[in-house]
C-alpha cells in the first residue's frame, strides 16, 4: 500500500504531496506578496524582521535561506552581508524563486548571491557548508519534515545556527477561536476576491492546523541533533520562531 500524508486536511499519497504543494505556489506566486500583507495586516513583516534580528547575520557568513519564495528574508540578510560571504536563496518552486530573484536584483543584491532550485528534504550542498540556515513559512509544506531538519543539520557547520519561522498554535484559547474563525471563514474569501484562488488559501489555513505545535517541533529539532533548541512565540503563538545550534 502507498504511504499517505496530509495535504491540508486531505490524505494523499506521499509521492503526490510535492506536486500538490507546487500547484498551490505556482497559483499564488504573482499575488503572494500582496496577499501576505492583506492576510496578516502587515504583521508578517514584523515576524520576519524579528527572525532576521535573531539570525544575527555577520559579514562574511555563508547563509542559506530555504523555501525562500519571494526572498523577504533573503533580501534583509543580503543587505546585512553587504556583498561579503555568500547567500543562497533556495526554493522548490521556480515561479516563486523567479520573483524572489527579481526583487533581490531590484535591490542591488547581486554580489555573492546565488539561487538554487531544491527540495529542502534533499539539499544539493556539501556537509558543513553554512553558518546559518533560515526557513520562513516553508517547513509546514514539506512532506518529510524530519528529513528536512536532518538535511539542514548536515549542511550547517559546527557552531552554525538554524532558524525556522512558522505558523504555530495560539497559546490563548480565545485567540485560538478567533484565529480559527478568521482562517476558515475570512481567509479563503480574501483569497477568492484578491487572488481569485479560494482553494489555495483554504489549503493555507488547513496546513497551519496540521503543522506540529511549538513543543512537538522543538522535540523534532532535538531529534535532528540540534542543541539548545528553543522557540519564541510571536503574536500569541500564531507564529513561533524556532532555533537550534549544531555543536
Ligand atoms: C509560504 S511560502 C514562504 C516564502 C518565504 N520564505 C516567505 O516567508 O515569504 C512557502 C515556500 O515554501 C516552498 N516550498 C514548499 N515545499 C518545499 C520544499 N519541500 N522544499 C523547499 N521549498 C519548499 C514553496 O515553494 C514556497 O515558496
Amino acid at each position: 500500500m502507498t504511504e499517505k500524508t496530509h495535504f491540508g486536511y486531505n490524505q494523499v499519497d506521499k509521492s503526490e504531496k510535492e506536486k500538490l504543494v507546487a500547484g498551490v505556489f505556482d497559483s499564488v506566486a504573482t499575488n503572494y506578496d500582496v496577499m501576505n500583507d492583506v492576510m496578516s495586516g502587515g504583521l508578517h513583516r514584523f515576524w520576519k524582521h524579528y527572525a532576521v534580528l535573531s539570525a544575527d547575520v555577520r559579514k562574511g557568513m555563508q547563509v542559506l535561506d530555504l523555501a525562500s519564495g519571494t526572498c523577504d528574508l533573503a533580501i534583509q540578510m543580503g543587505k546585512q552581508l553587504a556583498g561579503t560571504g555568500h547567500l543562497v536563496a533556495s526554493d522548490i518552486n521556480q515561479s516563486m524563486l523567479d520573483i524572489g530573484r527579481d526583487r533581490m536584483t531590484d535591490q542591488g543584491l547581486v554580489k555573492n548571491v546565488s539561487y538554487q532550485l531544491a527540495n529542502a528534504e534533499d539539499l544539493p550542498f556539501e556537509d558543513r557548508r553554512f553558518d546559518l540556515v533560515t526557513m520562513a513559512f516553508g517547513l509546514r509544506n514539506v512532506t518529510n519534515k524530519d528529513k528536512a531538519l536532518a538535511e539542514i543539520y548536515r549542511v550547517l557547520k559546527p557552531g552554525g545556527k538554524c532558524l525556522v519561522l512558522e505558523f504555530s498554535k495560539p497559546v490563548d484559547g480565545l485567540l485560538d477561536k478567533v484565529y480559527d474563525f478568521y482562517s476558515f471563514n475570512i481567509l479563503p474569501k480574501m483569497g477568492k476576491i484578491i487572488a481569485k484562488d479560494e482553494d489555495s488559501y483554504r489549503y493555507l489555513a488547513e496546513s497551519i492546523r496540521m503543522h506540529p505545535d511549538q513543543d512537538t517541533l522543538q522535540a523534532m529539532f532535538s531529534d535532528a541533533g540540534f542543541k539548545l533548541s528553543s522557540y519564541k512565540n510571536l503574536s500569541g503563538g500564531i507564529v513561533a520562531l524556532h532555533q537550534g545550534l549544531k555543536v
